[in-house]
């Protein structure tokens, strides 16, 4: 497995193998946990694997999460060259930043939704960063995770706008045997506090459950929501939203999802739901 920083090295990497070769691109910020290993293992084996690790400080509207965000850079190689990545591209704060600043960034609606309305600048800085990711490492193929899965439709957006040729691949969430579903986050979270976590997507299964059965989307929700605020969740959304455009909706008429983002411990989680 190689390791590479600079974003010559990066250039030059790509153009001795792009032309014979299928490439495979799983964008991370590293601190590999499950969920990231199973968009490792979707890619295909015969595919030039490329992890690419970089905590983007764009996409941070809290310095101090960004400030504390896990890195385990050390940790993070071995598990990847355990897993047949081929390449880890983990370039340099300073030369990205430059390369991100100059870039245009226009953001469909869907981006001023949910996260979009809560983390300003949060979208902008992935937009950033995943076009110029796509651009360096010219990837046939990359993943994503359906854990975010707003970014996901951001991702969409900038491969069907500007790399009409990329496939973009969705995975499943990862969760554990609580059903909680993996994130870097998830481990600033005390243990004391992992049974409120685990309530998260039982309050999305319990309302996905009562929306089937015909109940009355605004009951459903204020319930969950008296629910969680009891169990100290502090709640920034809980959301019926379409699976294409993310607009807010009152019943399942149409392919939607629950959405949630809230705090416990001070740690912001999200997770959804499809129905
Ligand atoms: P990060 O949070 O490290 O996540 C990297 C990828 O792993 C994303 O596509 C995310 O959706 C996916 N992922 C995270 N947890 C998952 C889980 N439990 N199950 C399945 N997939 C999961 O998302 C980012 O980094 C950044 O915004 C990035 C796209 C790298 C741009 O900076």
């Amino acid at each position: 497995m190689k390791v590479i920083s600079s974003l010559d090295d990066a250039k030059s990497f790509i153009n001795d193998h792009k032309s014979d070769e299928t490439i495979s691109l799983i964008p991370t910020m590293g601190n590999i946990h499950s969920g990231h290993l199973k968009l490792i293992n979707s890619a295909s084996s015969s595919s030039l694997k490329i992890v690419s690790i970089y905590v983007n400080e764009l996409q941070f509207d809290d310095r101090n999460d960004y400030i504390s965000y896990p890195r385990t850079l050390a940790d993070d190689l071995s598990i990847c060259e355990d897993n047949n990545v081929d390449l880890v591209f983990a370039p340099d704060n300073s030369v990205i930043c430059k390369q991100l600043d100059s870039d245009k960034n226009d953001l469909p609606k869907f981006t001023s939704y949910m996260c979009g309305a809560n983390r300003p600048g949060h979208f902008s800085g992935v937009f950033r960063i995943v076009k110029f990711l796509f651009k360096i490492i010219e990837p046939n193929y990359a993943y994503f995770g359906k854990k975010d899965f707003q970014q996901l439709l951001l991702v969409k957006y900038i491969a069907s706008t500007y790399f009409p040729k990329l496939k973009i691949i969705d995975v499943d969430t990862v969760r554990d045997s609580n059903n909680i579903a993996l994130s870097s986050r998830l481990s600033k979270v005390s243990r004391e506090s992992l049974h409120q976590v685990k309530l998260i997507f039982q309050t999305l299964m319990i309302m996905k459950k009562k929306l089937l059965s015909g109940l009355e989307y605004n009951d459903v929700k204020e319930s969950s929501l008296l629910d969680l605020e009891d169990n100290n969740i502090s709640v920034e959304y809980l959301d019926l939203r379409s699976l294409e455009t993310l607009k807010e909706q009152v019943n399942i008429n149409h392919p939607c999802g629950i959405f949630i983002a809230c705090y416990i411990d001070n740690i912001r989680l999200i997770d959804n739901i499809e129905i």
